[in-house]
């Protein structure tokens, strides 16, 4: 949905300067168009031909007399962009941005773009807590602009405190939440579940499975990408949050239903992508087990089969995990689950599952419909799997 759309990447004088080159890097391997800007103080930091031998584009500099970008490169590059972002921005920058200065080519490229604007700041902890910069950060906020970060760690000065850029994903992931915002799952919320359940036996111990949660987190990804609330309902906790998604942690199954059902109120669909264990320990040890000089029996008991016990209207996407008789078998859970679609995945294949970043499913509708897809990345999975979501909804 992404692909083929231009960010504005504005570089202000900060030494995270040099984390900027990620970030246009991360969004050019998304398919986006990245145009930098970077100011005078900037250029001390890190020079614009990293950026043009990275991206095989010429980086501006100048509001007047750079014959590379045209007579008013500011209308030019503001019209263009679908999406604004600062990063780093410097106390200055932000102050300048607060206040509609236009006397450089990134204020007044700025000013004059109306499209989403998305800031990550990055100072020393004194500039950044100054009320002057909590003003003016408070201004642009109001205003609208995504504020990203800044994170609390070791500054550039020696000390630790805030003031440090977001990590690039928390950027890039916010940039791409403001690229879908007219996508075609805007307005729209969506839940999905990812991650291996765990089944606590005692303080240490617990009942799991080789889930990673991927797949889920490609999904939410997938859904914020064209314009949805996410809510991310994880058991996994291995894995980086995705930026613009609401994330709940959870556990064990039951509190995965409890939060599920919580966070399906509203929603237009619910992606059951989570490994949920359907047993757990009858009993659970305050203690921890001692091992003794027997084995011990275990007793277990079935836990809530989540996506046939939450209530409400909404699309009901299921996955089925199945080592044989793939396509019969997720049929058969489409049937007794009353899902709308079925994403079916053998779990013995080699080069797919559990823990890869690939996939290969099969996607069945409740009328039949199988589309058989080849070895894809998860996210790519996630985008076909996204695309059924969005031609289901009324
Ligand atoms: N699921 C669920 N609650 C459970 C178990 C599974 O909501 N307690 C969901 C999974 O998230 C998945 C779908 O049901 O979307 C199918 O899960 P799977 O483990 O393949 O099947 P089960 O129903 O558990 O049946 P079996 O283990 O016998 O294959």
């Amino acid at each position: 949905m992404t692909r083929g759309k231009r960010v504005l990447l504005g570089v202000s004088g900060s030494i995270a300067a040099y984390k900027a080159v990620e970030i246009a890097r991360e969004l050019s391997r998304n398919g986006i168009l990245v145009d930098v800007v970077m100011t005078e103080a900037a250029t001390r930091f890190i020079c614009p031909l990293t950026f043009e031998a990275l991206l095989s584009r010429p980086v501006t500099t100048q509001l007047f007399d750079d014959a590379s970008s045209g007579p008013i490169p500011h209308i030019t590059l503001a019209d263009t962009a679908d999406v604004v972002v600062v990063a780093p921005a410097s106390a200055d920058t932000i102050a300048r941005l607060a206040h509609g200065f236009a006397d450089d080519l990134l204020c007044c490229t700025v000013l004059a773009s109306n499209r989403p604007l998305v800031i990550a700041p990055a100072m020393h902890e004194n500039m950044y807590l100054n009320p002057a910069t909590q003003s003016n950060v408070a201004a642009l906020r109001e205003r609208g602009a995504v504020l990203v970060g800044p994170e609390s760690g070791d500054l550039a000065s020696g000390g630790s405190g805030i003031g440090r850029m977001a990590d690039i994903h928390e950027i890039v992931g916010h940039t791409m939440k403001a690229l879908g915002r007219e996508g075609d799952l805007a307005g729209r919320r969506i839940v999905v579940t990812a991650g291996g359940t765990q089944e606590p036996l005692d303080p240490v111990r617990s009942i799991t499975n080789r889930s990673s949660g991927k797949m889920g987190y490609a999904l939410a990804e997938a859904c914020r990408d064209r314009g949805a609330d996410v809510v991310l309902v994880s058991a996994s906790n291995s894995l980086r949050s995705p930026a613009g998604v609401e994330v709940m942690p959870v556990m064990t199954a039951q509190q995965m239903y409890e939060a599920t059902q919580s966070a399906v109120s509203n929603a237009s669909a619910l992606i059951m992508a989570a490994a949920v264990a359907d047993f757990r320990p009858a009993t659970t040890s305050d203690e921890k087990i001692k091992k003794g000089q027997v084995g011990i029996d275990l007793h277990l008991e079935r836990t809530v089969d989540i996506l046939s016990s939450v209530h409400g209207e909404f699309i009901r996407v299921g996955f089925a995990a199945e080592s044989s008789n793939l396509e019969q078998n997720a049929i058969q859970k489409m049937t007794d689950k009353k899902l709308d679609l079925i994403v079916a995945n053998d779990i013995t294949s080699r080069d797919s599952g559990f823990a890869s970043d690939n996939n290969r499913v099969a996607i069945i509708d409740s009328k039949g419909g199988v589309d058989r897809l080849p070895l894809m990345t998860k996210r790519q999975v996630a985008d076909c799997i996204v695309d059924r979501i969005v031609q289901l909804l009324p």
